[in-house]
């Protein structure tokens, strides 16, 4: 399938739905207040590839993400991590609630896939 469409309205406040997407895991995260200032509030200066989280979302609550680590491509484990965003149980590479590497071998944030709002609960991923 070329395009993915997800419904944001059963994926519940503080939980991770993985939708395939072009033969990919993609992580829609439904963040919560607390996650969106943490992901907010990270000086560019600790990150290994700064990004501010504004730049890679288009509402602060969800988080969409390509599911492979930038390192030799394995699949992150959510919500786990010194970050509590995902870790790489491959060679241990930590991302935070914006799905950018803060530790490890990964060189680089998590990539964000172009998607749309069809509506306030519906996006389309591709
Ligand atoms: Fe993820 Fe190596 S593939 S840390």
């Amino acid at each position: 399938l070329a395009s993915t469409e997800v419904d944001l309205s059963t994926i519940p406040l503080g939980q991770i739905v993985t939708v395939k997407w072009r033969g990919k895991p993609v992580f829609v995260r439904h963040r919560t207040p607390e996650e969106i200032k943490a992901a907010e509030n990270v000086p560019l200066a600790d990150l290994p590839d700064p990004e501010p989280d504004s730049k890679r979302v288009q509402k602060p609550e969800w988080l969409v993400i390509i599911g492979v680590c930038t390192h030799l491509g394995c699949i992150p484990t959510g919500k786990a991590g010194e970050f509590d965003g995902w870790f790489c149980p491959c060679h241990g590479s930590t991302y935070d609630v914006s799905g950018r590497i803060r530790s490890g071998p990964a060189p680089s944030n998590l990539e964000v896939p172009l998607y749309t709002f069809l509506s306030n609960t519906k996006i389309k991923i591709g």
